[in-house]
């Protein structure tokens, strides 16, 4: 298997590494940066020794390096930076994703694609369009993200065992996110039998918050230890052909009443991409919230220049 990871940035780095020590494959870690790429890798190679583990990593400036991969994880792109937003990020991203997008097309056109660079669902249907792959082999890593940090949230506020906890977000990653406390279990338990609205929709704030808290704590730079650790999960589930239930970006044909848009929805994931979305029965009031979500995110299709 060979996995390719564009952009060397702290999200690219540590994803690199995670897929390394799986043992998932030969891993190719690329950026346009100079020497970016090529000094993470040594520095990673460097680990073997220590983790008595043989991995094959390989970091480069060339991108002709992705040829004939069979999943590449586009992470390049700007960070976000304290007081902005993932929409302001829009146009500077939309643009190297292009490029990024146009150079897979050419070299790694039978890959399974990941995008995370944000803004997540906006990204993910510009290299749906650009790539012009099956739609089921391009998607985002967002709600996952999303779900783990509600779920470590529940856990603090519950004092209940994270593991314990099944947290269900949908909607767009970040800002447009919804979290469903309906779907979300503790020990099995419904969140929205075991505690009230008020203190639910605190924790969703918390979680709606939870990236730009991480921001302003670190002066510079966005998340990178869960967001690699979520692509990480992704990518196992399919270079190990296992098949799972999880949140993607994902292109949308009348699942919930929304069409070509990507948005977070629970999907069943499997070796060769998307096998189905997995429509969850959605009340009224979340169906409404979902599908305002997506015509917001067409809307804000509508400003990549
Ligand atoms: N090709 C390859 N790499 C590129 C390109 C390109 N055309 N353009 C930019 N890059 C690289 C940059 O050189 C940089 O090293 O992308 C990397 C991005 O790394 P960081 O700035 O550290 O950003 P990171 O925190 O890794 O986040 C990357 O993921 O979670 C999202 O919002 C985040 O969109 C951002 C992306």
């Amino acid at each position: 298997m060979k996995i390719s990871v564009i952009g060397a940035g702290n999200v690219g780095g540590l994803t690199a590494m995670r897929l390394a020590q799986e043992g998932l494959g030969d891993i190719f870690l690329v950026d346009i940066a100079k020497g970016l790429a090529q000094g993470k890798v040594c520095d990673l190679e460097d680990t073997q020794a220590i983790l008595k583990s043989n991995f094959n990593i390989i970091g480069t400036d060339d991108i002709n390096e992705i040829r004939d991969s069979d999943i590449v994880v586009v992470t390049a792109g700007l960070a976000r930076k304290p007081g902005m937003t993932r929409e302001d990020l829009l146009n500077k991203n939309a643009q190297i994703l292009k490029a990024v997008c146009l150079n897979i097309k050419t070299l790694a056109a039978k890959s399974i694609v990941i995008i995370v660079t944000n803004p997540l669902d906006l990204m993910t249907r510009l290299a749906q369009q650009v790539l012009g792959l099956p739609v089921n082999k391009v998607f985002g890593m967002g709600i996952t993200l999303d779900a783990a940090r509600f779920a470590n949230l529940i856990s603090k506020e519950l004092n209940v065992a994270v593991t314990q906890i099944e947290a269900c977000v949908i909607g767009s990653h970040g800002e447009g996110m919804l979290p469903l406390p309906r779907f979300t279990k503790v020990s099995g338990e419904p969140l929205d039998k075991i505690i009230g609205k008020d203190k639910a929709q605190e924790l969703i704030v918390k979680t709606f918050d939870r990236g730009k808290e991480i921001v302003a704590f670190l002066g510079s730079g966005s998340a990178y230890f869960a967001p690699s650790a979520a692509i990480a999960e992704i990518v196992t589930t399919i270079a190990k052909g296992d098949s799972q239930t999880l949140g993607l970006s994902a292109y949308l044909n009348g699942e919930y009443g929304i069409k070509d848009v990507c948005i977070g929805v629970t999907c069943r994931l499997g070796k060769n991409g998307i096998e189905k979305i997995v429509e969850l029965e959605l009340n009224r009031e979340e169906l409404a919230a979902l599908q305002d979500c997506a015509s917001k995110l067409k809307e804000q299709f509508k400003e990549i220049k």
